[in-house]
């Protein structure tokens, strides 16, 4: 019999059903104070953004653009600045990156499926596997797959392959005919040059392995992170061909990305400023956490890569992590538990937040 009532919950989370992911106790605190427990940008919503988005709303009676521009194109001039025209038509937007993960693993050739080489990830392309029947091989396995997944940053633990490094992983974990999903979510936090660094200016590259082994590499991005904007839903998918990216098109329900999401992410792409003081204040706010965090809490280990917007911790004890997210909860300030999802309950994800609200966070774990 169908039931309205969760079968097994993990707060709002169905847990026998659904993945468990960060930011859904906020609603719930009445003392809230800030979201330690999602990985989006300290700065908040980019003001300028969030008026167009507000603002769009006049136009809510009627239906988004089917071709969802003009911000595909914008968001094209974003990730290509110089070579847009040629590129665009390999971008589709999503409603969220969630639904891109899920739509390509359907198109995806059936067989087996395989993670990056990280202690945990990100874990929808799993979700998303196991929906479709994929049989899963460990991180660990010498098999190459038919797909592959590697989330690069890696959420949760903050692990970053260069170019090379993620090129060399792709050739020796995918079978051919295969398809790669590169999750680049986090990337542009890398640096006013993230693009040099990002999968989505090595066309060439992508275009030789489709020719000679006839691997498709797909290039996730969820905007919500860097342009902090979760309830607003929005991801994209940079395709190794504009015949994939058709496909995708061919299957995905219409009018996917609303009115709000689009105006929102017309206007973000061009505000420099906002993503200036992302490069130069994240990496000092985290450094500042880690160092505080150090003093208090002597023996725990603080993983990833300077400019990411997180801070993977093992505190090295069940019991310890158990207590430090009840009481930041209780302060106002969640944190995300390893234990649901990534089954690492050592572990704690801290965003990366203003000092005066660190504060916060810290004062209630004096009492740890
Ligand atoms: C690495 C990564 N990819 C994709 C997503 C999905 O994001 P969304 O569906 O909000 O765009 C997330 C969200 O936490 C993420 O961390």
């Amino acid at each position: 019999m169908p039931s309205n009532t969760p079968s097994t919950s993990n707060g709002p989370w169905d847990a026998k059903l659904q993945q468990f992911h960060g930011g859904q106790d906020w609603a719930h605190l009445d003392n809230f104070v800030e979201d330690f427990s999602v990985t989006t940008n300290a700065f908040g919503m980019p003001e300028a953004a969030k008026l167009a988005a507000i603002q769009s709303v006049e136009h809510g009676h009627h239906y988004p653009p089917a071709d969802q521009e003009p911000a595909k194109s914008s968001l094209a001039r974003f990730l290509w600045p110089e070579q847009f025209e040629t590129e665009v038509d390999r971008l589709i937007l999503g409603n969220g990156a969630s639904e891109l993960i899920d739509l390509v693993i359907r198109m995806a050739p059936e067989g087996t499926w395989k993670p990056g080489p990280f202690h945990t990830q990100y874990k929808e392309y799993e979700r998303s596997a196991r929906n479709n029947d994929y049989e899963m091989l460990s991180s660990d396995s010498a098999d190459k797959a038919n797909v592959v997944s590697l989330v690069n940053p890696c959420n949760p633990t903050g692990d970053y392959l260069d170019l090379p490094e993620l090129k060399k992983w792709i050739s020796e974990n995918t079978l051919p005919g295969g398809y790669v999903l590169i999750d680049e979510s986090m990337q542009p936090w890398h640096s006013p040059q993230f693009r040099e660094h990002s999968l989505t200016t090595q066309r060439e590259y992508v275009e030789d392995l489709y020719k000679t082994q006839g691997i498709s590499v797909f290039v996730m991005h969820s905007w919500t992170k860097l342009w902090c904007c979760t309830g607003l839903r929005l991801g994209s998918v940079v395709c190794p061909t504009a015949d994939h990216m058709r496909a995708i098109k061919k299957i995905q329900v219409p009018w996917s990305v609303n009115t709000v999401a689009l105006a929102f992410l017309n206007a973000v792409v061009t505000d420099t400023v906002y993503l200036e003081k992302t490069w130069e204040m994240t990496p000092e706010w985290r450094q500042q956490m880690i160092d505080r965090l150090s003093q208090m809490f002597p023996t725990w280990e603080f993983h990833g890569r300077k400019f990411l917007s997180w801070i993977w911790v093992d505190t090295k004890s069940e019991e310890v992590a158990e207590r430090a997210i009840d009481l930041a909860k209780k302060a106002g300030v969640p944190v995300r538990s390893g234990r649901p999802g990534y089954n690492l309950p050592t572990f704690i994800r801290l965003a990366v937040r203003e000092p005066a609200k660190v504060n916060v966070l810290l004062d209630a774990w004096k009492a740890i």
